[in-house]
């Protein structure tokens, strides 16, 4: 016996809306992305309540049992990873979302009355299942379990083509007749898209992918919404399938990139990785020391930080850093480029963690014109996001990102371990630049040293 009235029901999705709303717009700003968590997970709470006291659910214990198992496994994942492994837990939580989708869509096909559920069940089935199978690939490439390189084989884009055409028209069977068996070979072609789709994503690209394929599980649970009659389902999935969209076409914009030469472009021949040669050409290099010496004497310094800041986790002796210099009378500020780092906002959120005050964090617009005027510029674990090539190598995976214009200033200090390149596999000429020097070592480590030296100066 159902507890709660329809209007109360009602009432209670529309609160579960209303904070999935709000959780969104506070996940804009690093300043109240927690409290916009916090409020996320409550409306999915509610929701998930409202459903329990709201409906004559068949099997309570089996459902609870799973709800825990579920929890049991995701809450020591969720506390443990790594910031800089998170994309991939997102990819897996994601591609769980979808394949839920996609069994629920399925089963409800029994149950289902008009041609209209039927298409919506046919459309979820299928975009769940590619979402599901999509996501388990670009985890395994995150996550190093696969290459990271596009993987592609003769005729990929053919077996594509004939997995489309018989996915639509075994959704045409589905819709006329409600064939179960059909349903169940849709869910298996969409796992077959899944597949073809992402497998020949590689390098930089294999991210977007994962939020593209978010947009996807939205899209597919605002079908089993309207399948299931449930608002708040189709609310939800409509939100998550346009914040995807949005974040999609964000993030390959800032990497100067399009959406469809992304998962075409590759399909089509073109890798998207480059390649990971190390020059043996010389570079100058300094001491901690000498480089502490650098940047007493500035005036005004710029931190360039990415992806090696957020592994060495040195975010904190960064900051320290950055205030015994401000303690001297120099100048500090951060530069922060969009796609630093290994996640939207992450170069954001990893100084918010080490309490860097915000009006410290220059966008790429405003600190561009800043550089020229900087008397050293300190790039800690960033390389790509300030390599040239990316302005003057027209064919380089990067060719076309807005990069900063750490060239224009006076000096610049990389803080790196090796000669290696960055996540997109390719030298960065600035490396060899007269007025570069570097300092090798776990940026940590470096920081740490610096530090101690600009203090006994
Ligand atoms: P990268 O170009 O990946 O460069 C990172 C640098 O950090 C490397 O040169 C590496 O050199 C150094 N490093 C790694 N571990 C270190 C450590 N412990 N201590 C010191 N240095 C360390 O990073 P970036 O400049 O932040 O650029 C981000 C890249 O990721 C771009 O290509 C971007 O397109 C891509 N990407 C970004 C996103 C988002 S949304 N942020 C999503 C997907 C892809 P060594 O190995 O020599 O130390």
């Amino acid at each position: 016996m159902s507890l709660l009235s329809t209007e109360w029901t009602a009432l209670l999705y529309l609160a579960a809306a209303a904070c999935f709303i709000l959780a969104l717009k506070g996940l804009g700003n690093p300043r109240t992305a927690r409290r916009g968590n916090l409020i996320g997970a409550t409306g999915a709470a509610i929701a998930v309540l409202t459903v329990f006291l709201s409906t004559d659910l068949d099997n309570v214990p089996l459902i609870v049992g799973v709800i825990l198992v579920g929890a049991l496994i995701a809450t020591p994942v969720s506390r443990r990873v790594q910031m800089t492994a998170m994309p991939q837990l997102v990819a897996l939580f994601n591609g769980v979302g979808g394949g839920a989708a996609a069994i629920v869509g399925l089963l409800e096909l029994a149950h289902v009355e008009t041609q209209f559920a039927a298409g919506a069940i046919a459309f979820t089935v299928f975009v769940g299942a590619v979402s599901f199978s999509g996501s388990g690939i670009t985890f395994a490439k995150l996550q190093g379990i696969l290459p990271g390189r596009p993987l592609i084989f003769p005729g990929q884009a053919w077996a594509m083509g004939l997995v489309l055409i018989a996915a639509v028209a075994l959704a045409v069977v589905v819709v006329i007749d409600q064939w179960m068996l059909g349903a169940a070979l849709l869910l298996v072609l969409g796992l077959v898209a899944g597949v073809l789709l992402v497998n020949p994503v590689g390098g930089a690209d294999v991210p977007i992918v994962i939020s593209l394929l978010n947009a996807f599980t939205g899209l597919a649970v605002a079908a089993s919404g309207l399948v299931l009659g449930n608002v708040l389902l189709l609310v939800a999935g409509t939100l998550v399938g346009a914040s995807g969209t949005i974040l999609t076409r964000a993030m390959a914009s800032a990497m100067g990139r399009n959406v469809s030469g992304i998962i075409f472009g590759a399909l089509k021949g073109g890798s998207t990785a480059g390649s990971t040669a190390v020059s043996d050409r010389p570079v100058r290099s300094s001491s901690a020391e000498d480089v502490a010496i650098l940047l007493a004497y500035a005036q005004r310094v710029i931190v360039v930080p990415g992806y090696g800041l957020a592994v060495a986790q040195a975010q904190h002796t960064m900051a320290e850093l950055a205030s015994t210099l401000e303690g001297k009378g120099i100048e500090v500020v951060y530069g922060i480029h969009p796609v630093a780092g290994r996640m939207p906002g992450h170069m954001n959120v990893l100084l918010a963690e080490a309490n860097v005050p915000y009006e410290q964090l220059k966008e790429m617009d405003e600190v561009n014109p800043q550089f020229k005027t900087a008397d050293v510029v300190l790039v800690v674990g960033a390389n790509d996001v300030v390599n040239p090539a990316a302005k003057t190598s027209p064919g380089s995976p990067i060719y076309g990102m807005p990069i900063l214009d750490v060239a224009a200033a006076r000096q610049v200090v990389f803080l790196k371990r090796s000669m290696r390149p960055g996540f997109a596999g390719i030298e960065n000429e600035l490396l060899y630049e007269p007025q570069t020097t570097l300092l090798f070592g776990d940026a940590k480590a470096s920081l740490t040293k610096v530090l101690s030296a600009v203090k006994n100066l």
